[in-house]
């Protein structure tokens, strides 16, 4: 039986209006919802900071000149500001709350969009419900959803308090990328991957998230965060998730989140030696940041997947600010031929095979197999065949998310059991692991990092442009 359609929502509340979130990725959001003509239901601000609504609307002005890209459309700017109301108040003041259902009336559908540190998502959801305002509604929550695995049980806890399950939207914007949603497409449209993905033919699986750029301005948001919690729990691990799962046993995301949980509660807990921390040469100079901070600003780690599918194969994921370059590619390194027929077959000359997804900038799917040289002799050359996928009009994945949850579509959000899962497998290094071992600024992180990879080989960096095929 089909089930119904969710009822779109009537109403936006933004809590953590004036932040840096809301300025850098949702305003240029909302405005790219405002000029495809899909936003139309009022927007109440919320902050404590003593704004008024004209102070709202220039913010969102400069958001949109700095942020949004393209040529400004005024008219669809004009729309936005148009929708915009503010509440000023403190989180903690029942009066706050009484305040923002004022601004909201009529709506009897509103989404309560939570742009605010993690510390305050059980004050906002305990006001929210106390203040009748969580009847019919959707809260939409930013990651990182919880610290740790206790955190996130309790914040699971008290968001299933107050909202039904399918109400809770936990938002990670890697899900809205075409790039990442293309890993699950691709390898379910697809009959030619099936057989080589596993354990007998995949020798190990890494994945690379650099950043040419530091804090950038979030110091103090950080120094609370590093980058286990920052991006790995969520971003990585969503991807590793959508590389690693097993086909879904039916159409639909339903299927696909099962199938997801089923990668993490696989993943072995992370171990301190599995682990290596770094912190870049000049990250307790930033602003916010305590001067003996030992927060991680990289980290590097060898996972373990026990599953009929990957036992044996290690996965190495690392991620990290201010390295050589700004990039994100996953590498899947596939065994070498049985035998050596030549004398330059892998592994004695050169990487084996692999299989490249560059995941941005630029997204492109490579294939690295070995070719004839020209000549006498019978070695050759590892080529890549070069699949660039350069297709216009990629809507930015806050604003497909933003629409999503609006309309009460969850497949692109993540379900509470995959959360806690996530938190479970890095919970014991998170309570328990090494130093923050410094590295320069501009290289690939700490040689701590080249030695976990070492049993199995080298860390492959991934290039600025990913326009053309690897030589
Ligand atoms: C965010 C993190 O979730 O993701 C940032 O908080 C990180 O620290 C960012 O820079 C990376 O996202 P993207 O889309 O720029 O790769």
């Amino acid at each position: 039986m089909k089930r119904p359609r969710p009822e779109s929502s009537d109403a936006l509340a933004l809590f953590g209006v004036t932040g840096d979130l809301a300025h850098r990725m949702i305003f240029p959001a909302l405005y790219e919802l405002a000029k495809r003509g899909a936003l139309a239901v009022p927007i109440v601000g919320v902050a404590y900071s003593h704004w008024d609504l004209a102070r709202l609307r220039r913010r969102v002005e400069d958001a949109v000149a700095r942020f949004a890209g393209g040529a400004l459309d005024r008219p669809a700017l004009r729309r936005l500001l148009g929708l915009l109301r503010y509440v000023d108040g403190d989180y903690h003041d029942p009066d706050t709350f009484q305040a923002l259902k004022h601004a909201l009336a009529p709506a009897r559908r509103p989404t309560h969009y939570l742009a605010i540190p993690p510390s305050l998502f059980a004050t906002v959801i305990a006001g929210l419900g106390a203040a009748g305002l969580a009847g019919g509604a959707r809260v939409v929550v930013e990651k990182p959803f919880g610290r740790d695995l206790d955190s996130a049980r309790r914040l699971n806890e008290i968001a299933r308090s107050t909202f039904p399950d399918d109400s809770i939207f936990r938002i990670d914007h890697y899900l809205g990328k075409e790039a990442i949603m293309n890993i699950l497409y691709f390898r379910f449209a697809n009959s030619f991957l099936e057989p080589v993905w596993n354990r007998d033919r995949v020798a190990s699986v890494q994945l690379t998230l650099s950043e040419r750029f530091g804090v950038a301005g979030r110091g103090s948001f950080y120094e609370t965060a590093g980058c286990l919690r920052d991006v790995v729990q969520n971003h990585l691990f969503q991807i590793v998730a959508l590389l690693a799962m097993e086909p879904p046993a039916r159409r639909g995301f339903g299927a696909v989140h099962a199938e997801k949980v089923k990668v993490f509660q696989a993943m072995r807990p992370l171990q301190p030696g599995d682990l290596v921390r770094g912190q870049y040469e000049g990250y307790r100079e930033e602003p916010g940041v305590a001067k003996d901070s030992d927060v991680e600003t990289f980290c590097a780690l060898r996972l373990h997947i026990d599953s009929w599918r990957w036992a044996g194969v290690p996965w190495y994921l690392r991620s990290g600010k201010r390295l050589a370059s700004t990039a994100a590619e996953i590498l899947v390194e596939l065994k070498p031929p049985p035998q050596r027929l030549f004398a330059d077959s892998a592994p004695a000359a050169g990487r084996p095979n692999y299989l490249r997804f560059r995941l941005s900038p630029g997204h492109a799917i490579a294939l690295a197999a070995r070719v004839k040289r020209v000549g006498e002799a019978f070695v050759g050359l590892q080529r890549e065949l070069f699949l660039l996928d350069k297709q216009p009009g990629e809507e930015p994945p806050y604003a497909r998310l933003l629409a999503d949850a609006l309309a009460g579509r969850g497949a692109l959000f993540t379900r509470a059991d995959a959360v806690e899962a996530a938190w479970a497998v890095l919970d014991p290094a998170l309570k328990r692991h090494g130093p923050a071992r410094p590295y320069r600024p501009g290289s690939w992180g700490p040689r701590q990092a080249d030695e976990l990879i070492a049993p199995h080989g080298a860390w492959h960096n991934p290039a600025p442009s990913g326009d053309g095929p690897r030589r």
